[in-house]
């Protein structure tokens, strides 16, 4: 294992007030999201959409690795340059997800566990030939009525830390995302208890398989009330929670802690990230930083919506998200920045 090279790696990743783009939505949820916006859902759209991003003018100043899925490492610009290459001349680290989905939990109603270990170190090795430096494999927690169980969280956890022990040995950094989903009515306190007992099972699993902390990303939710929860706290309140529920939980060693946005809107998911550094930023161990998919693609997608002619206003819709969450890294953003005029004079919009 080379240490020191998977250290250099995750450090990078949360360098320079920067984050990660996800944008490796498996093909159903790619096609799902193409399919409201009456965007046709083929190979050669998935292709066109992910072009339109990799090619994004400016994206680098703000974004450090970008999360590709299989169909689209191996897919290429017009000009024939693969994705992970363009990605990775634009000096931005190509990442892949690897995981195979979550799927229904034996004996476990309502819960799922996230599958792709069977053949992932030939996997990994292949998709380090194509250029990745890192990966990511997403676990998936409900909460609901006697949910989760422990034999979920353990299920999961154990997962993930093997995917991460075998990322390590083929080189790449490993993202651990251990997801605690915010649909339902729960309260923010048992999102905080939730979160706090998943990500103390994901540390001690990643200890039992040899994993390096220095060399790993977290991928965590932020704590939240549920969707449905009558009492919506504050973006302060949460950004004190979040942080409280982490510090309980997340070994100094860890570099950084890159957020999933899980179905906020993307103003509030740079809002509550900005309240967390603003207020902590200068005490923490770990980077407080993002990797986001839905928060900064969104607003691109439902401006190009499959049309050739909205691609430029979709390409600086992308970069304006990615620009405000680095605002929001460096405890600077407001919501001023999602003013147009306002963004153009102090330089947050793209050109
Ligand atoms: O695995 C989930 C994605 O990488 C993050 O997506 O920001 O839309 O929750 P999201």
């Amino acid at each position: 294992m080379n240490t020191q090279r998977l250290m250099n790696t995750a450090k990078a990743l949360v360098a320079d007030d920067k984050g990660l783009l996800a944008m490796d939505e498996s093909n159903p949820t790619c096609n799902r999201r193409f399919a409201k916006l009456g965007i046709p859902q083929t190979e050669e759209m998935h292709r066109t959409y992910r072009e339109l991003i990799v090619t994004t003018p400016g994206l680098s100043e703000s974004i450090s690795g970008a999360i590709l899925y299989d169909e689209t490492i191996r897919q290429r610009k017009n000009d024939g340059t693969p994705f992970a290459t363009s990605l990775a001349d634009a000096g931005i680290i190509p990442g892949i997800k690897v995981d195979t989905g979550a799927k229904d939990l034996a004996g476990h109603s309502g819960e799922k566990i996230t599958e792709g270990l069977d053949g992932l170190r030939d996997r990994l090795a292949e998709y380090s030939q194509m250029g990745a430096r890192f990966a990511k494999w997403r676990a998936v927690i409900a909460i609901g009525e006697g949910i989760p169980t422990r034999g979920c969280i353990e299920a999961n956890a154990n997962a993930l830390a093997r995917y991460a022990a075998l990322c390590q040995e083929a080189g790449l950094v490993p993202v651990v995302e251990p997801e605690v989903v915010m649909d339902g009515g729960h309260t923010i306190e048992r999102c905080c208890e939730v979160t706090e007992e998943v990500q103390r099972t994901v540390f001690s699993q990643l200890y039992k398989q040899g994993v390096m902390l220095e060399g790993v990303i977290l991928k965590p939710n932020m704590v939240l009330p549920g969707s449905t929860c009558p009492k919506q706290e504050t973006v302060e309140e949460v950004a004190d929670a979040t942080v409280r529920c982490l510090l309980r939980s997340v070994p100094a060693a860890v570099p950084g802690i890159a957020f999933l946005s899980g179905g906020q809107s993307a103003e509030l998911a740079s809002a509550r990230l900005n309240a967390m550094n603003v207020r902590f930023k200068a005490r923490l161990p770990w980077a407080l930083a993002f990797s986001f998919a839905r928060a900064i693609q969104q607003p691109a997608l439902e401006i190009w919506r499959g049309q050739e002619a909205n691609a430029l206003a979709a390409q600086r819709a992308l970069c304006h998200r990615a620009k405000c969450n680095r605002a929001a890294r460096r405890g600077e953003y407001n919501a001023g920045m999602e003013d147009y005029l306002h963004a153009k004079q102090v330089g947050v919009l793209c050109q």
